[in-house]
């Protein structure tokens, strides 16, 4: 168990908060409300070599380790969470499966410029009527000749239209549930598969969320990743990673919101002296500050079990869970000692607070971490 960072990860935290103080903080507010993707900032990220943090450096990445991984996305959230989820989404949910799954063809052809930050990647699982219950996916690959032949939709798929590659969960034999799931790797452009408009979202606004739509999209065999009926298997286990990405972002948006009320507090003068001075107020710090730190233990720890190969799904959700549950209670006290300036936009604490909500929704709900920590804890009998 990890108590202190080794000087190693404390230098790239150093590096990517000095990155997103003057590079991502001065237009946060004008991404958020434009709605727009920060591309300048990811090609940036990509030069610093950090689209690809635990990747080997064979296949494009930085040869690092998934703590380095969760600090990088903490520090990018801590000044604006939209930044911090588009590293997240391609780095655990785009690249990790090909590294994990894929052949070394298509490490080579999709992995290499995925990490070294040439191209942005996407996950697509989440359709209509198969949120919560991922087993329920209906978009379908039937296999003709050479190709499989895609069909279905995907919805919320975080990175979409902007990334290249697209990790794709489809039905390639019904009616046995789980087992009857592959995964496949869809690249932008190819014939019938197209967006929809990207969603107006309540926060994570720098970064896009959009439908994916595919009609009859031939898909050549080579780019199923994994075994035919492996598809649900990857697509848990790669949650399972993506879930520290998530308890990271939460974490650096309540960071964020707890400095910036911190801030204000020693500014802010009624009663005579600053409000920081008052009991009131330093009792909400004292809550934060202990939820910050109790939250910034569980994902590192959970990150140091993934990174020494141990086994972390629960870990993962107990992080996600807890981290994205005080993001909204340290968010909202942040506000709260902003008074009425918080509520007005401009403010980063403002962003902070709608940020922070989806934290609780995405790469699982909260009652989802809930089932998933429930079945480690209490195993399901065997029938
Ligand atoms: N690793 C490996 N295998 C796993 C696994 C894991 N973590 N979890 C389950 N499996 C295996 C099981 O062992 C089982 O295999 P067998 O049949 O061989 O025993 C198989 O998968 C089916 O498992 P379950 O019976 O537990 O499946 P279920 O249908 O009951 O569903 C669930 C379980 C945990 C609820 C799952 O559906 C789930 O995680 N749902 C949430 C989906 C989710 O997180 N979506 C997020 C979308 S991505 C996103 O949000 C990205 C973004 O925007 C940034």
């Amino acid at each position: 168990m990890l108590f202190k960072t080794s000087e190693k990860y404390e230098e790239l935290r150093k590096a990517i908060r000095e990155f997103a103080e003057t590079e991502v903080k001065p237009i946060a507010f004008q991404l958020d409300q434009n709605n727009e993707f920060p591309h300048d900032i990811v090609k940036m990220m990509g030069e610093h070599g950090w689209m690809g943090i635990p990747y080997a450096q064979e296949y494009g990445g930085a040869g690092s380790d998934a703590l380095a991984y969760a600090i990088a996305v903490e520090e990018l959230s801590r000044v604006d969470g939209g930044v911090g989820v588009i590293l997240s989404a391609h780095t655990s949910l785009g690249s990790y499966p090909i590294e994990a799954f894929g052949t070394e063809e298509q490490k080579q052809k999709y992995l290499v410029p995925l990490a070294s930050g040439e191209k942005l990647g996407a996950f697509g699982l989440t359709e209509p009527e198969a949120g919560s219950d991922a087993g329920g996916t209906q978009t379908t690959a039937e296999l003709d000749g050479d190709y499989y032949i895609l069909n279905g939709n995907k919805i919320f798929i975080t990175n979409a239209p902007e990334a290249d590659t697209y990790v794709v969960f489809a039905v390639t034999t019904p009616g046995i549930g789980t087992k009857g799931i592959s995964a496949f790797i869809v690249e932008k452009g190819w014939e019938g598969f197209s967006f929809g408009d990207p969603y107006d979202k309540l926060g994570i606004r720098s970064s896009k969320t959009a439908e994916l739509i595919f009609d009859n999209v031939k898909v050549p065999k080579e780019n199923l990743l994994g075994q035919e009926g492996q598809g649900f298997r990857i697509a848990m286990q790669t949650l399972d990673g993506g879930r520290i990405g998530i308890a990271a972002q939460a974490l650096g948006i309540a960071q964020g919101a707890y400095e910036a009320a911190l801030q204000y507090s020693k500014e802010r003068v009624q009663f005579g002296r600053p409000i920081s001075q008052l009991q009131s107020i330093q009792f909400k710090f004292a809550d934060m500050a202990t939820k910050l730190r109790c939250a910034r233990f569980l994902i590192y720890s959970a990150a140091e079990l993934k990174s020494n190969h141990e086994p972390y799904g629960m870990e993962a959700a107990m992080a996600k869970m807890y981290a994205s549950d005080i993001a909204l209670e340290v968010t909202n006290d942040a506000l709260q000692i902003h008074g009425g300036n918080g509520y007005l936009k401009g403010m980063e604490v403002e962003r902070f607070y709608r940020d922070a909500k989806i934290t609780t929704i995405y790469e699982g709900t909260n009652e989802i971490q809930r089932v998933v920590i429930g079945s480690y804890l209490i195993p399901r009998p065997k029938s």
